[in-house]
């Protein structure tokens, strides 16, 4: 298997044996054993498409017809401020902390402000330029067919990626999120968000408060972990007694800072790939069906 990646001229891993020994024991304990959490946000959808950055969550609302001109400006304003935080390499995450809590907490309040209808979200999903990564179809139709459950923990907006992931077709049972929910009132206005924030660095407490999702998961002690931020290598912390976690990261931006400490944090780093081939080339060598 370990050849077989090698193949792809996006796959680096730091320690293959590692790798090996981690994808022989989910294939021998078999698809029953195997879950997969991931990441949504420039994980299951694309970094950029013909040279230019597709959206997040954030920004499919950011870029529509829901937001007044004025409060784009807001919007973008603070991306340009945090974004170059969060993907700052000489930083710490606990220096960053603040910094998310204060992006996400100004961007949601902006949202709430500009009274955002529920009813209008759908149009804003289909007329954005979101996209799942190629291969998108594969992956959920092959997760679906062998009845392995995909946790979506994204610190994006819920409503906003479930709409992207329904207009895509592969919204199906199996798959559960874990996200920032809208909060709307009686008449379908926007008026606050949901339970306690989500940001990229506090993935972690944000599992530990989902257990009870993680308790349905309980006899899957196999995890496959796929994320593009360093955040996301503790999605799987309310997973009780592991057996393997094989971790996927995708290197979208500044890859010449991240390399090592990508290498040292993810098994498995995938360097500027839109696709999800090496996701789908895994998934069916765990299930067998390769
Ligand atoms: P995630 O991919 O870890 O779930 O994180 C969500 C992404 O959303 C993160 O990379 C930052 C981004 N974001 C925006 O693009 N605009 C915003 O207003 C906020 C709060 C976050
Ligand atoms: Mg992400």
């Amino acid at each position: 298997m370990i050849l077989a990646l090698s193949k792809f001229s996006s796959v680096r891993i730091g320690d293959p044996e590692k790798v090996d020994r981690i994808l022989n024991a989910m294939r021998k304990a078999g698809p029953n054993t195997v879950q997969v959490i991931s990441d949504f946000d420039m994980t299951l959808t694309r970094f950029a498409f013909n040279g230019k950055r597709c959206p997040t969550c954030h920004n499919i609302l950011d870029n529509s017809k829901l937001i007044s001109e004025e409060c784009k400006e807001q919007l973008k304003e603070l991306l340009n401020t945090y974004y170059p935080i969060e993907i700052d390499s000489t930083r710490s995450v606990e220096d960053k902390l603040p910094f998310m809590v204060e992006w996400w907490t100004k961007a949601h309040n902006l949202m709430v402000q500009q009274k955002i209808k529920k009813d209008l979200l759908a149009t804003a999903v289909k007329e954005s330029d979101a996209m799942l990564r190629d291969g998108y179809k594969g992956l959920f139709d092959h997760l679906k067919e062998q009845n392995i459950p995909l946790l979506v923990f994204s610190a994006g907006i819920g409503d906003v990626l479930e709409e992207v992931i329904r207009q895509a077709g592969v919204f199906y049972p199996n798959v559960k999120v874990i996200s920032n929910y809208m909060d709307f009132d009686e008449t379908g206005t926007l008026q606050a968000f949901k339970g306690e924030l989500i940001h990229t660095y506090n993935k972690r407490e944000g599992a530990l408060l989902n257990t009870g999702l993680f308790e349905e998961l309980n006899d899957r002690h196999n995890v496959l972990l796929m994320g593009d931020s360093l955040g996301d290598l503790n999605m799987a912390d309310g997973v009780q007694n592991m057996d393997n976690i094989l971790k996927i990261g995708y290197l979208n931006d500044k890859v010449d800072a991240w390399m090592e400490t990508y290498l040292n944090s993810y098994d498995i780093v995938l360097v500027k790939d839109e696709t999800m081939e090496v996701p789908n080339a895994i998934l069916h060598y765990i299930t067998g069906s390769q």
